[in-house]
């Protein structure tokens, strides 16, 4: 049986007061010695110090929204992986749509942070995911089966590895994949990672749905078969919407 998993990713959003005012109130609801399902979120890069601190008896996973696949040097602007090991990171986001789509982010790139993440000891969550035109052309699962198979080449080991499939077009639009279309995508990333891994390996994978989870449709997600969590943008904003979320899948 998989645990879900239920990430808030705050993206630009939030002062570091903020920020560690909204971690506070989710810590002192998510408390510790939860054991149906594991809780991060994901503040800004700016943040994750004071966030891990008043985390840090929780059982909330600090996580990163992204980092560079080298350790150290001149790269103006950006954080590395050892880095967020150092500051206590439990998990990085790579290959958010986001990063893809405005900040130049190859699968190739993508492949070479996952790389490094997992090898300065983070667990990551790798994201993939189609445009509204990809889908309404009919190539959403070749799209998919890509961003998976070049996302994870050479990655020997995937116990620290969780998958997002984030469709685009659902992401802050409030358009939901439903349940059944995004429960079809998670069964062909498996039956990949199936036949890249072995079966007992892709049985043990995580795959989370992002795009306009909400209160009001996470119970039916997280119900389906392949569908092991959330990551959550817009509603993890909110205490009560991201605890209502969190409920729903542990
Ligand atoms: P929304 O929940 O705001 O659609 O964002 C999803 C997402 O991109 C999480 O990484």
């Amino acid at each position: 049986m998989r645990k879900k998993i239920v990430v808030g990713n705050w993206k630009m959003n939030n002062t570091v007061a903020e920020s560690v005012e909204l971690a506070t109130e989710i810590a002192e609801k998510v408390g510790s010695g939860i054991i149906g399902c594991e809780v991060g979120i994901a503040p800004t890069f700016l943040a994750l110090n004071e966030v891990g601190k008043v985390i840090e008896w929780s059982d909330i996973l600090l996580t990163a929204q992204d980092c560079h696949y080298e350790n150290d040097g001149a790269f103006t602007g950006e954080v590395s992986a050892s880095m967020l090991a150092a500051a206590g990171c439990d998990f990085v986001i790579l290959g958010h749509s986001e990063r893809r789509q405005y900040f130049g982010d190859t699968s190739a790139i993508v492949n070479r942070k996952v790389k490094k993440a997992l090898e300065e000891g983070l667990r990551v969550i790798l994201c993939v995911g189609e445009t509204l035109q990809e889908r309404e052309s009919g190539v959403t699962e070749s799209v998919i089966t890509g961003q998976v198979v070049e996302g994870l080449d050479g990655v020997s080991d995937i116990s620290n590895l969780v998958i997002a499939y984030e469709p685009v077009w659902a992401i802050g639009t409030g358009k939901t994949a439903t349940s059944a279309q995004a429960d079809e995508v998670h069964a062909s990333i498996r039956a990949t990672v199936a036949g890249i891994y072995g079966a007992k390996a892709a049985e043990h994978l995580r795959i989370q749905y992002g795009g306009s989870v909400k209160p009001s449709n996470a119970v039916e997600l997280f119900s389906m078969p392949n569908i092991d969590g959330g990551l959550i943008g817009g509603a993890s904003l909110n205490v009560d919407d991201f605890m209502a979320i969190v409920n729903a899948a542990c």
